[in-house]
């Protein structure tokens, strides 16, 4: 080992969301788990989530209809044998939650868990906490990480690239056994080393210019593993949440499809209603259908938003189930008790990602990816409200059940090559990286959006080629920076996911496009692949 910085784990686990730190607790009685986030700890998706997680835990409710509604949902592309596990390992993974402190809201009568309803589910399955489920969930992962000695934690570690045998010897065989890292607080590039690896790095909805993901969600689990030579699958299907609240200075703010649950409708500004005119479960239809009647209504009637009404319920009621939503809209002066909440859609999860198998594995051997990052092939064209958090929570356990069982397996781990910063300088045009990302997110926003052509995804292919040049020109001369490492990964990604829109010759799911507006039933189950790109060591980075 020639890296003072060098920094020897059993695993490391690249994210610290619901996926990343449910894997370190459940592997934390095997050895030194090495936990990074790039941020604070608890920043990330899981954080923010609202609505809650899905699971069968009501008597009258079964694994088959979750099954079935995941499936309809998913358009007729999700891995039915993937679905059956998830929904069938639900209620393990929400006892563990709660044999881990989580607390959820229970019903008036304080007996039993409440369960809400959210759109494509047909039987009320949501366990939440209030409208906060993220944060509890999230805020009690973190401290019981904190409790267990065997977890280390890095805070504000940018993982900038994974090492892999592939591409130090280009020997066929490819494990992955290490990360270089940028550490914010100094500005040095650490290396990493371990003998499994957890990609847990969440999605990539930060592609898209409007949004309500948190800002570290740049989709760097994906390029990390494409740069390393995984294929991914699906990132065709972004999935725009139909209702964010549409305020000036609201940012990224959800509106909770609960709400929609619970009764609340959507509206035109005229007050007129228009989900029910279009499908059969009216607002609670699929998300892929809910988003895309009202960018078209908004398109048709040449507004900026449309309203999501449910001051038809008691102010008790609004005020008990949505307390958070109440009080942020309230501060903007929206009482959403008396009116309707100005909405409109933002992208919200990436149902693609790295491909992994029903343990998580991905190609690269030692290497696994969990949580939003991953395509497990459970969400398919379109993923069902609240099956992400329980996806992190089940593959989690998948991935922890494999490396437990490869935990004596002896890995040679080679030596790693330090960092070489030496022929970089420091950047005099730091405004570039702003602009280009700017840039990115609104071509993506235009042309890969929620209605796509052939010609808007070759328009957006030519510019994204354009930005890529740039940008690695400016990553190989200049030091790297978080912003460069995050904007170098978003270009990555945009160019996989017009590469898998451009491969898709119908509309699916989350996938609507003008030149072909049909479902094309010979597609039916065939994921979109890309093949890892091939990797000579002349690629090596660095
Ligand atoms: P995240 O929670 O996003 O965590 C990603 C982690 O990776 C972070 O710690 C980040 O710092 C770290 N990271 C990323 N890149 C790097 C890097 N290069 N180096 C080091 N660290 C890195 N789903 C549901 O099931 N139910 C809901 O009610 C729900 N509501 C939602 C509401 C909102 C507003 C949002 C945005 C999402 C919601 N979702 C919901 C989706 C769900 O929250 C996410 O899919 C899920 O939390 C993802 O968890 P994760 O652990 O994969 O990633
Ligand atoms: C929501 O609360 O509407 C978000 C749920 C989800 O994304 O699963």
């Amino acid at each position: 080992m020639n890296n003072n910085c060098s920094k020897l784990h059993d695993v490391i686990i690249i994210g610290s969301g619901a996926a990343g730190l449910s894997c370190a607790l459940q592997l934390s009685d095997l050895g030194s788990i090495a936990v990074l986030s790039k941020g604070p700890l608890p920043e990330g998706s899981t954080f923010y989530a609202q609505g809650g997680i899905a699971a069968v835990l009501d008597s009258n409710d079964s694994v088959k209809s979750h099954v079935d509604d995941t499936l309809m949902a998913g358009a007729g592309l999700c891995n039915k044998e993937v679905v059956e596990y998830t929904v069938s390992h639900s209620r393990e993974a929400i006892n563990w939650l709660i044999d881990n402190g989580v607390q959820f809201s229970r019903d008036t009568d304080d007996k039993q868990y409440h369960l809400t309803k959210e759109g494509g589910h047909s039987h009320r399955r949501i366990i939440h906490s209030a409208d906060t489920t993220g944060q509890e969930v999230q805020t009690t992962l973190v401290e019981a990480v904190k409790a267990q000695p065997s977890i280390k934690l890095f805070e504000q570690y940018n993982a900038i690239d994974l090492i892999t045998t592939k591409k130090l010897d280009s020997s066929k065989s490819s494990y992955c056994y290490g990360i270089y890292a940028l550490n914010k607080g100094t500005g040095e590039v650490e290396v990493f080393q371990s003998r499994f690896i957890i990609l847990a790095t969440g999605g990539a909805s930060k592609v898209y210019l409007y949004t309500s993901n948190p800002d570290v969600a740049s989709g760097d689990g994906i390029a990390l593993a494409w740069r390393a030579g995984c294929s991914v699958s699906n990132l065709e299907f972004n999935q725009f949440h139909p209702t964010c609240l549409y305020h000036s200075q609201a940012n990224n703010f959800l509106i909770t499809e609960a709400i929609r649950g619970e009764g609340g409708i959507l509206v035109r500004p005229d007050g007129t209603r228009f989900m029910d005119e279009v499908h059969p479960m009216a607002e609670l239809a699929p998300r892929d259908i809910v988003a895309r009647t009202i960018d078209l209504e908004m398109k048709r009637l040449g507004v900026d938003c449309m309203y999501l009404d449910i001051s038809h319920k008691s102010a008790d009621f609004i005020t008990g189930h949505f307390p958070n939503i109440y009080k942020r809209c309230l501060a903007l002066g929206i009482d959403i008790t008396k009116e309707p909440i100005p909405i409109v859609p933002a992208a919200h999860y990436t149902c693609g990602g790295v491909r992994v198998d029903i343990t998580g594995r991905t190609d690269v051997d030692g290497l696994y990816a969990v949580g939003e990052v991953a395509c497990t092939g459970l969400h398919g064209a379109n993923r069902m409200a609240s099956n992400s958090l329980l996806e992190c929570l089940v593959f989690a356990k998948a991935a922890a059940d494999d490396i437990r069982s490869k935990w004596q397996r002896e890995v040679k781990i080679p030596n790693i090559k330090a960092w070489d910063s030496s022929r970089v300088t420091d950047s005099d045009e730091e405004v570039v990286v702003h602009h280009n990302w700017h840039e990115l997110r609104r071509l993506m926003w235009n042309y890969v959006g929620i209605v796509r052509s052939n010609k808007r995804l070759e328009r957006a292919e030519r510019r994204i080629k354009l930005l890529q040049q740039e940008i690695r020109e400016y990553y190989v001369n200049f030091r790297v920076t978080s912003n460069l490492l995050e904007l170098r990964n978003l270009v990555m990604v945009a160019e996989l996911m017009v590469a898998c829109a451009r491969k898709r010759h119908e509309s699916r799911g989350l996938h609507f496009t003008l030149d072909y507006p049909e479902i094309d039933p010979a597609m039916d189950g065939i994921p979109t692949v890309i093949q890892p790109r091939v990797i000579k060591p002349t690629d090596l980075e660095s």
